[in-house]
């Protein structure tokens, strides 16, 4: 049994979706404060199967160790937590607290209950500003915000947990920008209030809630002046999970999980106007601060560990992301 916290989220509902049709039974534990229930139902629609949840902040030490007390968990894949970067420099004890304490509890627990796998949702936010491709054994720099360096900070602190109880399997995954929906259009990013990150802020202007996205800058060092990203779609990241929790062993592994090629704002907004034949209208405003021109990762580390590779390409998640959106639009 795998513990999935935050599996209602983005990224851990599609994860859900893989781990139980790849054969794994699965729990969520899921505050809802930044997802919904009736996504678990989804799930479990998408999946043909039932899957446990409990409704718990898993920052609550106690309510967590009831899970780790009535099941018998084999690992935990942690993706709950804040993630907003504007949100983490304006409040930046509540990304300290919730994102450090929740790993720090779970991996407590882990040693506690012999849980030994444990698999972190890291970010490629990590690397600071080293130069692309990025590989793993970097060393990593500063980030420009809170939510960044919670995420460093909690990969630290599992590699001191790995040498103090070296029986623990830990991989720590390094997200480059997840984008995309599941292809069924049923589950998908769905931030509160105005998107912050590039794809959702897109599919918000084909949809005609918001008028026209702004590029912030066009004149960086690179293809067509805009920033380059690595996108991966989130069905890829997904299987890149399932692929790390069954390829632990001892120690701490670390994967870039990205496609391993850059793609501009321009050339993403270009794609997703030819794929689903709709303008989207933009203007170039300012650079944001701290954005970096480039970032993509290498990604042979997890292609040779894991035997796993992001098979997706720009147009397909255009085309998922886009689908969604439409699905969520005549919900409303
Ligand atoms: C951001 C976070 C990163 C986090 C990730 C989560 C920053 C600096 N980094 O990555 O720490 O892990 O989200 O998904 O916030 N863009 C526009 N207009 C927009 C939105 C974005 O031009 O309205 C551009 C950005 O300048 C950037 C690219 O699109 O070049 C991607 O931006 P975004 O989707 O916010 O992701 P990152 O900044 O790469």
């Amino acid at each position: 049994m795998i513990l999935v916290t935050g599996g209602a989220g983005y990224i851990g509902s599609h994860t859900a979706i893989s781990l139980v049709e790849l054969g794994h039974s699965i729990i969520i534990a899921d505050d809802f404060s930044n997802s919904k229930p009736e996504t678990v139902e989804v799930v479990q629609k998408i999946t043909g199967k039932s899957v446990a949840t409990h409704r718990i902040d898993v920052t609550d030490r106690d309510a967590l160790e009831r899970i780790f007390q009535n099941h018998q968990l084999e690992g935990v894949i942690h993706f709950a937590g804040y993630k907003a970067v504007g949100e983490s420099v304006i409040d930046p004890i509540k990304y300290y607290k919730n994102n450090i304490i929740s790993t720090l509890n779970i991996a407590d627990l882990c040693v506690k209950y012999n849980v030994l796998k444990f698999v972190f949702s890291s970010s490629a936010t990590v690397y600071g500003d080293n130069a692309s491709p990025l590989t793993e054994n970097m060393m990593l720099l500063p980030t420009t915000n809170p939510y960044g360096e919670t995420k460093a900070m909690c990969e630290r602190i599992l590699h001191d947990i790995s040498i103090a109880n070296p029986q623990m399997q830990i991989s720590l995954l390094r997200y480059f920008n997840p984008v995309g929906a599941h292809e069924s259009g049923l589950i998908g990013e769905n931030p509160n209030g105005i998107p912050n990150n590039l794809m959702p802020y897109i599919t918000q202007v084909a949809s005609g809630t918001l008028k026209k996205l702004s590029i912030f800058g066009n004149d960086y060092p690179t293809i067509d002046g805009t920033g380059v990203r690595d996108f991966i779609h989130v069905e890829d990241l997904a299987k890149g999970h399932v692929a790390a929790l069954e390829h632990l062993s001892e120690g701490v592994h670390i994967h870039n999980l990205g496609t391993g090629k850059g793609t501009s704002v321009l050339q993403l907004v270009k794609a997703f106007e030819k794929v689903n034949q709709i303008e989207i209208p933009y203007e170039i405003v300012e650079r944001r601060p701290g954005d970096l021109a480039k970032c993509y990762a290498d990604v042979s580390k997890a292609e040779r560990e894991l035997g796993w590779k992001a098979e997706k390409t720009i147009e397909d998640m255009c085309r998922d992301a886009w689908n969604f959106e439409k699905n969520l639009k005549s919900k409303m």
